[in-house]
């Protein structure tokens, strides 16, 4: 039993960790997209550059294995809820004051994981992973871009999952630092609120971008 504990801890740890590695990628991400509402010039700038540092090279393995231990954790954390729950499904996530978002973190998630894989198909591997194989990567990632934001389709799904992110961020921001020892009455409250900005500011500026070039404000 007191093993079980010890390994829950140890389990809850590595996820917050992990996510706050995540939740300040996405601020770097953020700010390399938002370039593209500046010029053509500037975003296809950022994206030579991402394609050829040393550092940001060493940083895109360490990125790949920080979602792969969130997300191994995430599936063994669940698992472990399933059956420590058994049959009564809400013996645990009943509890009034857990929110929905804290009660479906697996599900969004999953909405998170989809559009990742949709991402990676669309812009990543066409751009920094050709020049990462030594392959001649997309000249104007900017058109590239602005391509795909302009079809509704896309733009559509792209949006709904930074909304499905913004419900993961609102309960994981808080949650990872109360995992990390935050956890008194006077910093719970505080750090809702600080999470909410976060993601509120994150989501609403990843949501600019599509926005930008679905309504043609980039001619
Ligand atoms: C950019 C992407 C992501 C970010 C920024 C992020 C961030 C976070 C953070 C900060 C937490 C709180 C950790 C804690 O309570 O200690 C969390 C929890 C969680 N995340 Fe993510 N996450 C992301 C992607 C994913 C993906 C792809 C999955 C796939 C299944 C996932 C599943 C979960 C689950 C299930 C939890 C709750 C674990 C628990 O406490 O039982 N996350 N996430």
């Amino acid at each position: 039993m007191q093993r079980f504990y010890l390994s829950s801890i140890v389990k809850k740890l590595i996820m917050s960790i992990s996510g706050l590695f995540l939740i300040i990628f996405l601020l770097v991400h953020l700010g390399a997209n938002l370039t593209t509402l500046i010029s053509q010039e500037a975003y296809n700038e950022v994206c030579h550059f991402m394609d050829t540092n040393v550092l940001i090279r060493i940083m895109v393995p360490v990125l790949a294995l920080g979602f792969i231990i969130h997300i191994f954790m995430a599936c063994m954390l669940t698992l472990q809820n399933m059956k420590a729950r058994g049959s009564d499904r809400y013996a645990i996530t009943g509890k009034s004051n857990i929110s929905w978002a804290g009660k479906n973190m697996f599900v969004l998630g999953i909405i998170v994981l989809g559009f990742l894989a949709l991402h990676l198909m669309h812009f990543w591997s066409k751009m920094q992973l050709q020049s990462f194989m030594g392959v001649e990567a997309v000249t104007d990632p900017y058109t590239l871009v602005a391509d795909l934001f302009r079809n509704p389709l896309y733009s559509g799904i792209y949006i709904v999952w930074i909304w499905a992110l913004w419900f993961h961020l609102t309960h994981g921001f808080w949650s990872a630092l109360q995992s990390l020892g935050l956890n008194n009455n006077t910093w719970i409250p505080r750090l809702e609120v600080i999470g909410k900005i976060y993601a509120w500011i994150v989501c609403l500026a990843f949501t600019i971008i599509p926005l930008f070039f679905l309504l043609g404000l980039d001619k």
